[in-house]
């Protein structure tokens, strides 16, 4: 079955105007490291979510699961365990180069933002598909997918007006225990979500010019 393209065509001028409006806020998102306990209306989560939800993805098979984490008692457990794991990372595993490139953010294996931010979404990414008679179905590009389902999260929540942290504690399997995730996902981004904290710092960094990043042909 096939059904009419829901487009909205917009005159040229209303077309640069929103790219530029698109632009500047887009421009403005940081990562934010230190967040407010100040609450947050869950619906807004939700809305986000359900953006994440609206990305495309190979063959329509929509590998990817949230896990809303909003109790104190498993944002606790969360951090205890990211905590770990990047204790290990900042202390053995990490290379040299690498602890030199993370120096200009200031990070350590202390993440108190786990515990005081009001929302922290946990991705997954579904290696495949099992249905109700519990058959497995292939899915596929599910990084691809996955990847711009977390993109459009992402700007959705700072669109809402909140601020976001991408987190990755290495290695993340812990999440699909806490989160109590079937076997087929695997944990692959942490997204931290709230009001930042006031006065908060981000550090001085660039972006690449145009110039650097588009090629014309
Ligand atoms: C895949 C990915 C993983 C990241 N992991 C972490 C992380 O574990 N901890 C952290 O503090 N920041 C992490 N970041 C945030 C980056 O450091 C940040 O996006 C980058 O420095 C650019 O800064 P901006 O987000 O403020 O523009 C991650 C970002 C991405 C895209």
């Amino acid at each position: 079955m096939r059904i009419p393209l829901n487009f909205e065509e917009l005159s040229e001028a209303d077309m640069l105007a929103e790219s530029e409006r698109f632009y500047h806020t887009a421009a403005r998102r940081r990562s934010v490291r230190a967040f407010s306990n100040r609450p947050v209306d869950r619906r807004v989560i939700e809305n986000a979510i359900r953006a994440a939800g609206s990305a495309p993805s190979g063959a329509n098979k929509q590998p990817w699961h949230f896990a809303v984490i909003e109790s104190p008692e498993v944002k606790a457990q969360v951090r205890h365990a990211a905590e770990q794991e990047e204790h290990e990372f900042y202390h053995r595993r990490a290379p040299q180069a690498w602890l030199d490139d993370l120096k200009v953010f200031d990070t350590d294996e202390h993440k108190p933002f786990l515990e005081t931010a009001p929302y922290l979404i946990a991705v997954f990414l579904q290696r495949n598909t099992v249905d109700e008679t519990g058959k497995t179905h292939k899915n596929y590009y599910m990084p691809e997918s996955v990847g711009i389902a977390t993109g459009m999260l992402i700007s959705a929540l700072h669109f809402s007006g909140l601020a976001t942290l991408t987190h990755t504690p290495s290695p993340m399997k812990f999440l699909s225990e806490i989160c109590q995730r079937p076997a087929n996902e695997k944990a692959y981004m942490l997204i931290v979500a709230g009001y930042p904290e006031e006065g908060v710092t981000v550090p001085d960094i660039t972006r690449k010019s145009l110039s650097e990043i588009m090629s014309c042909f």
